[in-house]
């Protein structure tokens, strides 16, 4: 008798599937069932709160009893999440008789399908079975996990593009064809900040066009082949380089390349990110936005301080100090924020800090208020100056701070001590 699995990838849309049981293994199963656009129907008495979060937002059906063979009929699929014997081999004879196959939580060798241990990347899956010993299968698993995130991934990424162009199947196929763009967040300032989908596209791209502000070591990491634009080098005033930045996103994906526009922080949080989707949208250029962690929470976090805190701040206001509270172009109500009890977030606001620090405190907010400074939060160079509102901006000259930093104001500061 063969003891080889015979591998498939199941496509499980709108088909049956019969879950046993409701208690920890079936909250882990169901998710990637529903996923797969599973019609699942959970069959057991009890449910954990999980399994009933999805009773109750209609994500599947539930039977609130014991198992019958009656249940099966209709199903491609069923898998036994109890941990009870006898009732689980009841479920093994009513699945065999009808052919369908039948994965055990409790007894993989009364089996007739294994469960992988799987992890995802985009648009590719990869299995695992470990020869029934699923701890082996979890070991490999995550060493390929790793192994993608570790970044091995540019080469492979593009022999995979490569590969599957025929196909057309991949983002990054469709991009090779017809062009298009990725507004990505690279994050505040550490590598390990960007997300694993900005990641993938970043390995996928063939031109990246990228901020001052984005972490050097990943563009260190592209492609020789990648086209490498850097924003900040681009000549003109911010207004007049925006267009231009604009022009090279269409420029590029119009000639049929996988443009990623990397952004510090978050492409939305004064990133101007707004603007260049809709210069793409009005040349036809589709675009995927993929957030990225704003410096706004991860500077503060960073410096250990939490924007919220039970029983501190309820709230947290992110504005931009570019301009002078005074400026006819401002669209800040700083007598307004003087009002609120909660944490205030500036970015950008070295230059004008004494001007906010003192409007703040005209209308009202005392300038005993703790603040803290956050300069290259995440990074190696970071610094944290702690203060108060009335002092701050003084402190911060004594103490050299530069861009780009992060304010921060309310009682968070010490939230979690100095
Ligand atoms: C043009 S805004 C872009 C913000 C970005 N989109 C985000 O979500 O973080 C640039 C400002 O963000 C803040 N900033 C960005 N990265 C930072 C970091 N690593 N540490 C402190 N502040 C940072 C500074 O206030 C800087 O002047």
């Amino acid at each position: 008798m063969s003891t080889s699995p015979y591998p498939l990838g199941l496509r499980l849309d709108g088909r049956r599937v019969v879950v046993v049981g409701g208690g920890a293994v079936a909250t882990r199963r169901v998710p990637a069932l529903l996923d797969a656009g599973a019609d699942v129907l959970l069959v057991a008495p009890e449910l954990t709160p999980a399994l009933r979060a999805h009773v109750n937002a209609d994500r599947l059906r539930w039977a609130p009893r014991r198992f019958t063979p009656e249940d099966l009929d209709g199903a491609w699929l069923v898998q036994v999440a109890i941990d009870d014997p006898a009732a689980a081999e009841s479920v093994s004879v009513a699945a065999a008789g009808r052919r369908i196959f039948c994965v055990r939580a409790d007894d993989r060798t009364a089996a007739t399908a294994w469960t992988p241990a799987v992890t995802r990347h985009g648009p590719v899956t990869v299995a695992v079975l470990g020869g029934g010993d699923p701890r082996r299968a979890m070991t490999v698993r995550d060493a390929i996990r790793d192994l993608l995130a570790a970044r091995l991934v540019p080469e492979g990424a593009a022999r995979t593009r490569g590969a599957t162009e025929a196909t057309g199947t991949t983002e990054a196929t469709r991009g090779r064809r017809s062009g298009r763009v990725a507004l990505v967040g690279a994050g505040p300032g550490d590598p390990e900040l960007i997300t694993v989908k900005g990641w993938r596209l970043l390995t996928e791209a063939d031109v990246v066009v990228a901020d001052r502000l984005v972490p050097g070591l990943l563009l260190d990491e592209l492609r020789p082949d990648v086209e490498l634009v850097d924003a900040s080098k681009i000549p003109y005033g911010p207004s007049r380089a925006q267009e231009e930045i604009n022009q090279i996103l269409v420029d590029r994906a119009l000639a049929g390349a996988f443009v990623v526009r990397l952004k510090g922080g978050d492409p939305y949080v004064f990133g101007r990110g707004g603007e260049e989707l809709l210069a793409c949208a009005e040349a036809g250029v589709p675009v995927t936005v993929v957030p990225g962690v704003t410096s706004s929470i991860a500077a503060p976090a960073a410096a250990g301080i939490p924007v919220t805190h039970r029983g501190v701040a309820h709230e947290f206001t992110v504005v931009s100090g570019h301009l002078a509270p005074d400026s006819p172009a401002s669209l800040v109500r700083w007598d307004a924020l003087a009002g609120l009890r909660g944490t205030l977030v500036i970015l950008m606001g070295l230059k004008n800090l004494a001007a906010i620090t003192e409007t703040l405190i005209a209308h009202g907010r005392p300038p005993g208020t703790l603040a803290a400074v956050v300069q290259e939060a995440t990074t190696g160079a970071q610094r944290v100056l702690r203060s108060t509102l009335g002092t701050v901006a003084a402190d911060l000259v004594a103490a050299e701070l530069r861009p780009p930093a992060v304010v921060v104001v309310g009682d968070v500061v010490e939230a979690l001590g100095r």
